[in-house]
């Protein structure tokens, strides 16, 4: 049979350790009720209602990977929607993160209230950058805000995290380790990482981990969302998945992984880096569901344009975009 080109509708990875990833192709709002309860954290990172055109850049080929919402209005309901079935599919020590920026955000945290409750209200972390340009009027606008919410704030699991703090000159404190960075001849001691992050640089042309999908989140802010929110054998969400960057952080992490999202290049982004990430021996299962059936994958390859599946039929089926 000749290769067929695809983007299937479901994807399973099992590894032998027992964790796994699972990938959905479609719309969050029509996926998500079928998911059983039982995640320990879900992060989003929507489209923020910019009314731009995203995409994706491979080789020298430039593809649409999704149009944002224009209509504030529709955006605040899908919100609405969407934030209601994650609170239900959560566990009862359960996080959710709603990543967005000031065009959305005071009004996406009154939805989060409403569907969360104020009470279970705990974090706006502002994560802050320097990249973008500088408006000719008012001060640049250099962060995002990530709105955090427990499923119930008397059972939330939380793990406090650490940041470097540089110093001037060294405090030589008793009982306070200090320690020197070479790179940038600075001492340094670690505080609690507050609700404010300048530590994380975002995506760029340069960075190693740019897979070429303009929204693209670093790894290292996932890091820090995931390990201070779950722990090891868990199940990590994200519905608006993008290039996947919360699936690769909760695999190297040892979560286990279900992501959604509506565009194909997500699909085949994030498969891409999953498997690139696995190695083949790691891998116990994998299907595919296509077509309405599960097809069993025993092998596959890697290319820059498109990922060829080798099947237990001795089919093979290319996913490319
Ligand atoms: C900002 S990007 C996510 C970027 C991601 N955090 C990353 O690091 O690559 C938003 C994603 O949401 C997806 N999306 C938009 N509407 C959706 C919907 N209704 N259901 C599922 N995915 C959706 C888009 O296709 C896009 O891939």
């Amino acid at each position: 049979m000749p290769a067929m080109t695809v983007i299937p509708e479901q994807i399973l990875i099992e590894l032998i350790d027992g964790i796994k990833v699972e990938l959905y192709f479609g719309k969050a709002e029509d996926i998500l009720d079928n998911f059983e309860k039982g995640f320990q954290l879900v992060y989003m990172d929507p489209p923020f209602c910019t009314g731009k055109d995203f995409y994706f850049d491979v080789g020298n080929r430039r593809i649409l990977a999704y149009s944002d919402f224009r209509d504030k209005k529709k955006w605040l309901e899908w919100l609405k929607g969407i934030a209601a079935r994650v609170r239900e599919k959560l566990c009862s020590s359960g996080w959710f993160y709603l990543h967005v920026d000031q065009r959305v955000a005071h009004y996406a945290k009154i939805v989060l209230d409403e569907v969360f409750g104020e009470d279970n209200f705990v974090n706006e972390i502002i994560w802050c950058y320097e990249t973008g340009g500088v408006p000719r009027v008012g001060f640049p606008r250099k962060h995002d805000n990530i709105f955090a919410y427990a499923k119930s704030l008397s059972c939330v699991f939380f793990k406090r995290q650490y940041v470097k703090k540089y110093l001037k000159h060294r405090m030589c404190r008793k009982g306070v380790e200090e320690y020197y960075d070479p790179k940038v001849k600075q001492w340094y001691r670690y505080k609690i990482c507050p609700d404010w992050w300048d530590d994380i640089d975002v995506i760029r042309a340069s960075s190693k981990e740019r897979v070429g999908f303009f929204t693209q989140k670093p790894t290292a802010l996932l890091k820090r969302i995931i390990l201070s929110s779950s722990k090891k054998g868990d199940i990590i969400g994200d519905f608006t998945m993008g290039s996947g960057t919360t699936a690769v952080t909760s695999l190297e992490l040892g979560r286990s992984f279900v992501g959604v999202d509506r565009s194909p290049v997500s699909i085949f982004v994030t498969l891409k880096r999953i498997l690139k990430k696995v190695s083949k021996a790691n891998i116990y299962k994998f299907l595919i569901f296509l077509e309405n059936k599960w097809l069993v994958v025993v092998n596959f390859e890697i290319n820059d344009n498109c990922v060829l599946l080798k099947l237990k039929n001795s089919e093979e089926i290319v996913l490319s975009i």
